[in-house]
């Protein structure tokens, strides 16, 4: 190009990506010993499902982060947010200077044990590559996304993963057939440092029974049984949880009267998920429980969907 030419292309601004993400519920969560870096060992198996936030990034003189709908008002909207530390990274690795306008459309319950923060952050990374057309090896996003957080690869990925490490080492599980929940969200979040800390302390006060294994839940799974997968449902943070939120004893027994396959809770909680036999056994669940006022409200949704995808 002569010099003091402008190529349209370079100058012209980045057109807007908008993202779609999905929560997660753990189907299995067996929680190992702590490790020196404060984090324990896990493993899990994780099921994406269609509880969608969706991320919209566009070209900006400075990072600014709006946040809309549910539990708009408990994201940080700082540098700290973890959607900006993933926007920051792909504009390392692009090469890109100014900053980013950050539109995060909640519909993940934040502080849920649903990895809300994660998904958003996930999607931030697949909306900024497009953005400025960053042309990435496939595992060089995955590693972005482990260095932002454990939740955050799986969010990229979606469908349905065992999870070792921390959450972030990832494998792929067979899974058949369809599966509906229903979610019963609480009044507040619970902190998943707060609730990983008094699992150690009942821990160090009954000897801790051996986790049941992820065998069951990923044969049913393999076979596509939902009764199986409903009796398999296991999550070691459960009573920590339960301890920590004692009205969460309501819930579950709430669950357990309307008949559902199984309940367990999402990640270190609150959140309880349901599984029932159908979209219209997942239809009568909700209103029954709705119904009966001992959540904040509810939500149906089907998984295993995808991870983060940009929206055509
Ligand atoms: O993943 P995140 O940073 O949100 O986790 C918050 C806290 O939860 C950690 O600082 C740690 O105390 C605890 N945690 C853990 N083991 C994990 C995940 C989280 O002990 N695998």
């Amino acid at each position: 190009m002569p010099s003091g030419g402008v190529n349209p292309q370079l100058s012209a601004q980045p057109a807007p990506v908008t993202v779609r993400v999905p929560a997660k519920v753990n189907l299995y969560l067996g929680v190992g010993e702590l490790r020196r870096d404060g984090y324990h060992d896990l493993t899990t198996v994780f099921q994406a499902v269609s509880i969608l936030d969706q991320v919209t990034v566009g070209p900006a003189g400075r990072l600014v982060v709006d946040v809309t709908g549910e539990g708009a008002a408990d994201v940080p909207r700082g540098r700290d947010n973890l959607a900006a530390r993933a926007a920051r990274l792909v504009a390392k690795a692009a090469g890109a200077r100014g900053g980013v306008r950050l539109r995060i459309d909640k519909a993940i319950p934040v502080a849920g044990g649903m990895a809300g923060g994660s998904a958003d952050a996930a999607a931030a990374l697949v909306a900024c590559a497009e953005m400025w057309g960053l042309d990435l090896e496939p595992g060089r996003l995955m590693a972005m996304a482990a260095q932002l957080g454990s939740d955050v690869p799986f969010a990229l990925q979606g469908r349905t993963a065992l999870g070792r490490g921390r959450g972030e080492v990832l494998a792929p599980v067979l899974s058949r057939g369809a599966y509906h929940w229903v979610f019963a969200l609480d009044r507040e979040g619970l902190s998943t440092g707060a609730v990983y800390a008094e699992l150690d302390r009942l821990r160090a006060r009954d000897a801790a029974r051996l986790p049941a294994g992820a065998d069951g839940v990923l044969a049913a799974l393999r076979s596509g049984d939902s009764a199986a997968l409903g009796r398999a449902l296991h999550n070691d943070l459960q009573p920590a949880a339960v301890r920590l939120r004692p009205r969460l004893r309501r819930v579950l027994d709430a669950g357990r009267e309307l008949g559902v396959l199984g309940a367990v809770l999402c990640g270190s909680g609150p959140t309880y998920a349901f599984l029932t036999r159908d979209a219209g056994d997942a239809t009568r669940v909700a209103a029954a429980l709705a119904g009966q006022g001992v959540c904040r409200t509810v939500r149906r949704a089907h998984g295993p969907v995808v991870g983060a995808r940009v929206v055509t």
